[in-house]
């Protein structure tokens, strides 16, 4: 039976006014919506969202995007010359670690299910060069032998490759005598760095120091010493971000002056993000990563929509200090906000996250 439809004005076709749904256009509701109008609306609403929402089993059915451990990766930080894990202040959870509480924490994250780790090192002596990053019995290789030894069966240890974390004036490369960040000159160390990581029992290179031309210089060099199947996590588009304060304090590598701007992406770029990423694939990158997670959502979307190999994404410091304060204040719901920023930044298009709840998160979803 044609059912009367008063929203429509009766001049659609009868399945169109069958599903008319009310508020799709204002100009339609009628003077007495309180009345006959809105009996007959809500008997043509077949079509109801609602139903897929009901419990939470069906919610659970129908998830679109579920965080799995395997894919979460854990940032570790070791300290040479400490007896004991140092807390890290602004990011209350998160410890500097001696070589032997390293391997625990690897153990207990790999037990736990997580994907990855990705190590960071803290020299004792830093130079204008970095020597440290590349030292065969530095504290980088060292502690990534010991990863290796301890987990490298089970797990992918990633070697975060920077220069920050070594030199005296806290820049990412080398200097020119003008106190510029030397492109070229940088390329070298982190070819030699690369290499020692690789020797040290890295499966995958992560270069995050925002030189042009790494992925391609770190690739050849990998290739010429043998390492040809150890694999490169880019930070492709790694932003100059205030998110990264609290990490400048677990890893002692803010700058001495100046800051990252003129090597790091500007915030407002989207266009650019996606030439580096696809420089990066051109110089062999085998995973592209964006940095921070948060904030930066549409970049994710944006290149995992457009290129074809794995996109990570670095859930940073600042969004990790961010949660635990207001939480620690009672003003956010820790557990839930944990999940549904992972779940956003998986959402976006990121099918790997690095995270420092990553051991937790991993824990919780055994
Ligand atoms: C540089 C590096 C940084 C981070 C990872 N690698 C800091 C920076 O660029 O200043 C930030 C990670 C975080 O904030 O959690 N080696």
């Amino acid at each position: 039976m044609k059912r009367e439809n008063q929203l429509s004005g009766g001049d659609l076709p009868e399945q169109a006014t069958d599903q008319a749904r009310p508020g799709h256009s204002d100009a339609q509701v009628p003077a007495d919506w309180n009345g006959g109008a809105r009996r007959a609306a809500t008997e043509a609403l077949v079509v109801r969202p609602r139903r897929l929402r009901r419990t939470a089993a069906i919610r659970r059915l129908v998830a679109e995007t579920a965080i799995r451990p395997a894919e979460l990766v854990l940032p570790l930080f070791v300290k040479e010359g400490i007896d004991e894990p140092q807390p890290v202040a602004s990011m209350p959870g998160v410890v500097q670690h001696t070589r032997e509480s390293l391997r625990k924490a690897a153990a207990d994250a790999v037990a736990a299910g997580v994907g990855g780790l990705i190590l960071f090192a803290i020299p004792a002596v830093k130079d204008e060069r970095g020597s440290a990053a590349d030292d065969a019995v530095g504290i980088a290789a060292l502690a990534l032998e010991d990863l290796s030894a301890e987990v490298g069966g089970d797990t992918v240890i990633m070697a975060d490759l920077c220069l920050c974390e070594y030199t005296d004036h806290g820049h990412c490369g080398v200097l020119t005598p003008d106190g510029e960040v030397d492109n070229d000159a940088t390329l070298e160390r982190y070819a030699e760095i690369a290499v020692a990581q690789a020797a040290a029992g890295a499966h995958v290179i992560a270069p995050s120091g925002m030189m042009d031309g790494q992925v391609r210089a770190i690739r050849t060099a990998l290739d010429a010493a043998g390492y040809g199947s150890v694999a490169i996590c880019a930070y492709s588009a790694k932003y100059a971000s205030g998110f990264y304060g609290p990490f400048r304090e677990a890893a002692e590598c803010a700058p001495k002056f100046g800051d990252r701007a003129s090597y790091q992406q500007s915030p407002p770029n989207s266009n650019e993000a996606l030439r580096e990423v696809l420089l990066d694939i051109d110089e062999g990158a085998d995973i592209v990563m964006v940095k921070p997670a948060l904030a930066y959502l549409d970049v994710i979307g944006r290149i995992a929509a457009t290129v074809n190999l794995p996109v990570a994404a670095y859930q940073v410091s600042g969004e990790y200090a961010m949660v635990e304060a207001a939480a620690a204040n009672g003003w956010l719901d820790r557990d839930r906000i944990i999940m549904e920023t992972l779940t956003a930044i998986r959402r976006a298009g990121a099918s790997i996250i690095l995270t420092y709840w990553a051991a937790e998160v991993a824990h919780l979803l055994g």
